[in-house]
């Protein structure tokens, strides 16, 4: 993939060359409590906070994240269980958290102009919800998204299986990007650059909220990562320098496990990949795990170190199946078709749009920030009308055109969805997922049973394209 933006000066190199090296990966935190009476109760606060993302030689970072950490506490429930979620929001400006990926009531989903009045300063929201679905999502801030996540206003949410596949370590990688400044500060929002080209790209990147240079495994180990693409725009692309590792979910979705293609588990953002690792390195030896979406930009996320100690089994076990999540599977015989065009963007064709009711061309769109369209809209607000009005319970396939030259990782809330292909060729084992990332000039077709009924938005996960315009309705009734 090419990268249509320039780069901030302040590399995540120039960062590095001040450090001395090697801090261990730092373990997030267990689950919170208990479930009482299948009931799991969390708080947490949107709040300020100064973190150290880079390193103790750099000032702590001003961030904005729940309750102290950026990325926010792992939330951890098992499949089936019932949520009960306090958010208190302690921040200068309303917010509202979406929980990304999980089928749950419309009225719970987080989104203002849709389903709740936004959360005002100083005061509390409480979800309750029941997670249908086993795997890793995440939740995030769904007001002023390119701000308010870029700030850090995200964090997992496990949900684990009845019946966990076994593995010797359950590992978490949430991946982000930082526009920082010389000072570790995080630089400011709304560049006009940002919305028209592919994003906002940070400069710094963290694995959990690090600069993380060590990957201490043991060899023989069998660990199940869990990675996590949380950055407003850039992709990432994970190579396992000589290892082998195999998907076992996309977007929490189990799928029959497999190589990735091109040995590279690549995320757009808000996707996610549930990976098994096994660790068949010799003790002592040292790999690299590699960051390579664009050309010519490659990081070195990890090295991956192994201990000395003997492996802890000679080969590796067979790989695990995890249990399906309950999913209805579209019919695709009596399926309706849908079609969505993306345009929109520098170096478009973009002629004008619809905005608010009304035909602007290109330069009143610009005027009200708006660069993108989604057939022919381009959004004011969330409490849009709908693109399209679905039958509940009716099987559709959606398929997408991106008239753009940036990729498109498009999210539907509320649903999962199978990727049935992606620029004309069909995907292998049609994984379940909930966002899909379309190709500069690419295609896609996915296919959904309309089961959960409400307005969802369909959107860019791409933070500042949202900004731009790129998000719509799809209501089911
Ligand atoms: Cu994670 Cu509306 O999105
Ligand atoms: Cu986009």
């Amino acid at each position: 993939m090419k990268r249509s933006t320039s780069t901030p000066n302040l590399t995540r190199r120039a960062l590095l060359g001040g450090l001395a090296g090697g801090a261990v990966l730092g373990l997030l935190p267990p689950p919170i409590r208990a479930a009482t009476n299948g009931v799991r109760e969390f708080t947490l606060r949107a709040q300020k906070a100064d973190v150290n993302l880079v390193g103790e030689q750099f000032p702590a970072t001003a961030v904005w994240c729940y309750s102290g950490q950026a990325p926010g506490p792992v939330l951890r429930a098992r499949q089936g269980e019932r949520l009960r979620i306090r958010v208190d929001n302690a921040l200068d400006e309303p917010t509202a958290v979406h929980w990304h990926g999980l089928r749950i009531p419309v009225d719970m989903d987080g989104v203002p102009g849709i389903s709740q009045a936004p959360i005002a300063p100083g005061q509390s929201f409480t979800y309750d919800f029941t997670v249908p679905d086993a795997g890793t999502y995440w939740y995030h801030s769904h007001v002023s998204t390119s701000e308010q996540i870029g700030r850090g206003l995200h964090g997992a949410l496990i949900v684990d299986e009845a019946q966990p596949p076994p593995v010797d370590r359950d590992e978490l990688w949430v991946l982000d990007d930082w526009r920082l400044n010389r000072e570790a500060q995080i630089a400011p929002f709304g560049h006009g650059m940002d919305i028209s080209h592919g994003g906002r790209f940070g400069n710094t990147l963290t694995v959990n909220g690090r600069l993380s240079e060590t990957f201490a495994v043991r060899a023989g180990e069998r660990i199940r990562l869990r990675l996590v693409n949380v950055a407003n725009a850039r992709l990432f692309g994970i190579h396992f320098e000589g290892h082998d590792p195999q998907v076992i979910a996309y977007d929490g979705h189990p799928v029959e496990p497999h190589r990735p293609p091109g040995g590279q588990v690549l995320l757009g953002p808000g996707q996610r990949a549930d990976l098994i690792l096994d660790c068949t390195g010799q003790p002592g030896e040292t790999y690299r795990v590699i960051e390579a979406a664009y050309e010519g930009e490659t990081y070195q996320l990890f090295a991956m170190t192994y201990a000395p100690d003997a492996p802890v089994r000679a080969n590796p076990a067979p790989l695990p199946t995890l249990v399906p999540n309950p999913l209805s599977d579209p019919d695709l015989n009596a399926a309706q078709r849908l079609n969505v065009t993306l345009d929109g963007g520098a170096m478009s064709g973009l002629q004008g749009a619809i905005y608010d009711g009304e035909r602007l061309d290109v330069r009143d769109l610009m005027q009200r920030g708006r660069m993108w369209a989604i057939n022919g809209v381009a959004a004011h607000t969330t409490a849009m009308p709908p693109l399209f009005t679905l039958k509940r319970g009716g099987s559709y396939v959606v398929a997408i055109e991106n008239n753009t030259v940036f990729p498109h990782p498009m999210h539907l809330h509320g649903h999962a969805f199978r990727i049935l292909a992606r620029d004309g060729q069909s995907v292998p084992h049609q994984p379940w997922a909930d966002t899909v990332l379309l190709n500069p000039r690419g295609t896609a077709e996915i296919a959904f049973v309309a089961d959960n009924p409400g307005d969802w938005l369909f959107h860019c996960h791409v933070l500042e394209h949202v900004s731009g315009g790129m998000t719509s309705v799809f209501r089911v009734t």
